[in-house]
Parts: C-alpha cells; sequence; structure tokens
C-alpha cells in the first residue's frame, strides 16, 4: 500500500472520514486491491458513523417517550409508572414477551418494532405508531437493546431454526367442529388450569403465579375484547407457539399444525361468547378482576 493510501486508511480508521475521502482521488496508482481495501474500510467507517447517529437519534426518543415509564437506565423503574401494573418492562435483562421465537430466545427487531409500533392494550404501554414515525420506531428499539448487551453477541441471537414462521394462510375455516376440537385441547392441554373453565384467566391455579420479577401476575382473561399481543388468529396462535417469555405463559411444542388453529378457534369464540351473554344477560365481559386483597384490615 502507498503512504497515500496509508494515510487515508488511517483517517478513515481514526473516524475522519471526509479526510479520508479527500486523500483517496490523490493516491491512484493502478493498485487495485488497495483501493478495494479502501473501500472497504471507508464502508465500514461510514456504516459505524450511520449507526452511531442513529443510536444518538434513539437515545433521544428515548429519553422524551420511553424513559419516563422505562426509566433512563432502562430498568423499568421511571419515575411516571410507580404503581403500574404490570410493570414497565425491564430492559436490562433481556425477557421480552411478544416474539415470533422460541420460548427463552431473544426476540427478533421487528418483534420489538412492532410491540412499540401496536403498544399493549390493556396495559400503560401506550401505542407509538402515529406518534413516532417508522424510522423514529427503528432507532429507539436500537437503543432499548443497548440496555441488554447479549444483543451484541452473536451467539446469544436466535438461530434459523429458532424462528417461528406463522402461516398466513389457514388450513381450513373456523367451524362448529373446529372449536369443539379446540375446546377439547384446551382442557386436555391444561390450559383451563390457569385460563379456567370459560376462558376467564380464574383457573385454579391463577391466584399462585408469578412472574420472573416475583410479582404476581394473572393469566389472560380471553374474553375480553382486546388482547395485549394481538386478536387475530396469527396472533393467538404465536403465543402459545413462543410462550410469553418472563411469565408462566408456556409454549406448546408439541401440538399439530391443525391443533394449533383449532386452539385459535376456541380462543376466538370466547369473546362471541361473551358478546352474547353481554347483550342477553347483561354479564359485564370487561371488569377487570384483582387477586384478592389479603388482610384488608377492616374488622368484621
Ligand atoms: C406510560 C408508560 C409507558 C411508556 C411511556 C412507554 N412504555 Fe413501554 N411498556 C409499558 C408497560 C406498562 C409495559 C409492560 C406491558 C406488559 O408487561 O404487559 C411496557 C412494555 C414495553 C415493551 C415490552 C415488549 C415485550 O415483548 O415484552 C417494550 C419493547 C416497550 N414497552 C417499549 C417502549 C418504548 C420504545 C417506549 C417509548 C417509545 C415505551 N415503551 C414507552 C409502559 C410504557
Ligand atoms: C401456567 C399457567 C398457564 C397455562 C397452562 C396457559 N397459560 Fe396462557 N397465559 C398465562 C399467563 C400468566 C398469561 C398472561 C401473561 C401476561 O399478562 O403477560 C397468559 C396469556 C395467554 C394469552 C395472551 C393473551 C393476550 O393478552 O395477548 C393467550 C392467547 C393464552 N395465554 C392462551 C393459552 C392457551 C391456548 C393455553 C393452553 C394451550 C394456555 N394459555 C396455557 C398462563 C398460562
Amino acid at each position: 500500500m502507498n503512504s497515500r493510501f496509508r494515510n487515508a486508511a488511517l483517517a478513515a480508521r481514526n473516524g475522519l472520514l471526509a479526510g479520508a475521502l479527500l486523500l483517496l482521488p490523490l493516491s491512484g496508482s493502478g493498485q487495485d486491491e488497495s483501493v478495494e481495501e479502501i473501500v472497504e474500510i471507508l464502508r465500514a467507517e461510514v456504516d459505524r458513523l450511520t449507526s452511531r447517529a442513529e443510536l444518538d437519534h434513539g437515545r433521544k426518543i428515548y429519553l422524551r417517550a420511553c424513559a419516563p415509564c422505562h426509566g433512563v437506565q432502562g430498568d423499568g423503574k421511571g419515575p411516571a409508572a410507580i404503581d403500574f401494573d404490570p410493570a414497565p418492562r425491564n430492559f436490562r435483562r433481556g425477557a421480552y414477551k411478544f416474539r415470533t421465537t422460541v420460548s427463552g430466545a431473544l426476540p427478533l427487531d421487528k418483534d420489538i418494532e412492532r410491540t412499540v409500533r401496536e403498544g399493549v392494550p390493556g396495559t400503560e404501554m401506550p401505542r407509538w405508531k402515529n406518534v413516532l414515525s417508522e424510522h423514529d420506531i427503528r432507532v429507539v428499539v436500537q437503543y432499548i437493546k443497548t440496555f441488554y448487551p447479549y444483543f451484541d453477541d452473536p451467539d446469544s441471537l436466535p438461530l434459523e431454526e429458532d424462528i417461528i414462521e406463522i402461516p398466513e394462510e389457514r388450513p381450513f375455516e373456523p367451524s362448529l367442529s373446529s372449536i369443539a376440537a379446540g375446546r377439547k385441547l384446551f382442557i386436555d392441554q391444561d390450559c383451563v388450569k390457569c385460563h379456567g373453565e370459560g376462558g376467564k384467566g380464574d383457573g385454579p391455579q391463577a391466584d399462585e403465579l408469578v412472574d420472573d420479577w416475583e410479582v404476581p401476575i394473572l393469566p389472560a382473561n380471553l374474553t375480553l375484547p382486546y388482547y395485549k399481543n394481538g386478536k387475530r388468529g396469527q396472533d393467538i396462535y404465536r403465543v402459545f407457539t413462543s410462550a410469553l417469555n418472563g411469565t408462566p405463559m408456556p409454549a406448546f411444542d408439541e401440538l399439530a399444525e391443525e391443533e394449533r388453529w383449532q386452539l385459535v378457534d376456541y380462543v376466538q369464540s370466547l369473546e362471541i361468547e361473551q358478546d352474547l351473554k353481554y347483550w342477553l344477560f347483561q354479564e359485564n365481559p370487561n371488569q377487570v378482576r384483582h387477586p384478592p386483597i389479603e388482610n384488608s384490615g377492616v374488622e368484621e
């Protein structure tokens, strides 16, 4: 490499991109390999500067829009969120509920972006879709990943086979018989132990469950008109296939494709049934159930 090339390369390595670009045209001497080498270094440098600028931008958005709840340190202890139930996610633990990866795996970028875009219905986590641009969502997600260093370790990232493909097309249409088959699976697979006979989140184990932070957590009330992770068939399929990391909601790996859609049909039928009960008997499905308050201090 001649000395001008070396200087250009050094300038690039030191982050002096403009300097490197100025030196480069002066140094031509038909040494193709060296030119390629320089271009390579320059390209890496441009990438590095771009991602650093994007992270800075992501940090600004985070401090403004997310830190009040998730905390400046990403520990979920922001000043606006003292008593929130559920608490804002602690990003320092790497446990993400809503993913298209197998149980225990880290999420893909697109999974986190989706949660930020759509929010988490029924909790304080807002929907950012019409507030932040797509670019802002992308960079703020890159920023929250910096709270958990394993996102930077290629060995910790999900492998190809850890990614769950959810078919857009179902193999059959929902019917009374697929709902009935789903109901049977709901009992046989022990969903009822947590979610209860009628799917209201009041199964025999419901009051004993805690999340990975040892905070009591209730099974979802599946008769509500909104779900945390979305109400489409694919959303429900995703939950019991990927598990919700950090919570007792497990993954059901052994189910056949057909059985997964039968379960989806049954779960979706719960809301319709609840709607009917509401219109016929004024039974309100929207009342949020809280665990019983032990020792309320009131003397009988
Ligand atoms: C008003 C409070 C509040 C604000 C502001 C807020 N969040 Fe949240 N966020 C929450 C709560 C509460 C949860 C927990 C929901 C749950 O566990 O079901 C949460 C959960 C999350 C999750 C967890 C997803 C998963 O798969 O587990 C992500 C990612 C997230 N928030 C990103 C953000 C980003 C990015 C911003 C800023 C653009 C933001 N949040 C702003 C309250 C907030
Ligand atoms: C050990 C208890 C347990 C079992 C067994 C269990 N769940 Fe869950 N499930 C939970 C908990 C807890 C949550 C809520 C997690 C949260 O709020 O973050 C949940 C959430 C869900 C959700 C997400 C709803 C939403 O708001 O997005 C669906 C769907 C679901 N479960 C379906 C099922 C099905 C179907 C089965 C059986 C195949 C099942 N669960 C078995 C504990 C359980």
